[in-house]
């Protein structure tokens, strides 16, 4: 929940009554959803609960069909200028070696790439990739891949960052090196950030915030803040208050049918 003294002004993102209509398919039914600045907030739901849809509206790529829809209180009219974005495919250019995959946001802003590359060297450091700055995307794993398509994402200091399944594809323990990672990246950089994912450990162990979709009609459920004593290490996920957290979403969704023993 936000807190009650959190201003409009502080809002990132402002979902009122907001519908997507896909012919007879709705998508997404009246979600009212705000977003404070600096929250990370997990959208955590079965498949076809209209997650990507209410992500891709946010990025600009969407349009809703009814309803409000507001990052910095102004209409979302195309994708925000501070956006970063991250989804399933890492889509990195095969032609180019990691590092100049990390500077391509700067190409795309008519900036030169040098003024950027100290950022872009700091934030490959920073998820272990110093070694495999000048590799190409064919040499490197999986996890390593996803790796660089953060550090792009972040190259620019976004103020947004929208992540849709970015470990769906990767092996549990890359995974969760992946998790500590962004953890980290987000608790240094304190950007809004958006994660969808269907795990709902991943969801709880990185998020300040876990909101829940429930498809046909897709609606949100709950909302749920993550408050977990101390450091974000994986040992939480061991935690008596970390097990009611996941106890909670997992009966949630045999509430809803999706998971049954
Ligand atoms: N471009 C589209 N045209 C028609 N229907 C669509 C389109 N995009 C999404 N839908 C429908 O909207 C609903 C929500 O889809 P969405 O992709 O947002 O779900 P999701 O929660 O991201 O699912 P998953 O977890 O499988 O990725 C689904 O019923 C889907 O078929
Ligand atoms: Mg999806």
């Amino acid at each position: 929940m936000i807190a009650a003294e959190t201003s409009a002004a502080d809002f990132k993102i402002r979902a009122a009554g907001m519908t997507r209509r896909f012919d007879d398919v709705l998508a997404l039914d009246r979600v009212n959803l705000s977003i404070a600045k600096g929250e990370f907030v997990s959208f955590l739901g079965p498949s076809g609960c209209g997650k990507s849809t209410m992500l891709r509206c946010i990025a600009g790529l969407d349009r809703p069909s009814g309803g409000i829809l507001e990052i910095d209180a102004a209409p979302v009219d195309g994708p925000p200028s501070d956006l970063g974005l991250a989804l399933q495919r890492d889509a990195l250019l095969d032609w180019m070696d990691v590092l100049d995959n990390v500077l391509l946001p700067a190409d795309f802003r008519g900036e030169p790439r040098q003024q950027h590359e100290a950022r872009a060297r700091d934030l490959l450091g920073r998820v272990g990739l110093q070694d495999f700055i000048h590799a190409y995307p064919h040499s490197l794993s999986g996890g390593m891949r996803q790796r660089v398509a953060i550090c792009r994402a972040l190259l620019l200091t976004p103020g947004l960052l929208l992540m849709d399944e970015p470990f769906g594809a990767l092996d549990a323990l890359t995974r969760d090196q992946l998790n500590v990672d962004l953890r980290k990246l987000w608790e240094a950089e304190k950007m809004t950030v958006i994660f969808v994912t269907h795990s709902i450990s991943e969801a709880v162990f990185l998020s300040s915030r876990v909101v829940v979709f429930r498809p046909r009609p897709g609606q949100i459920v709950d909302d749920v803040p993550i408050e977990l004593a101390g450091e974000r290490r994986l040992a939480v996920r061991e935690e008596p208050e970390f097990g009611t957290l996941t106890r909670h979403f997992r009966s949630r969704f045999e509430q809803m049918g999706v998971i049954h023993e």
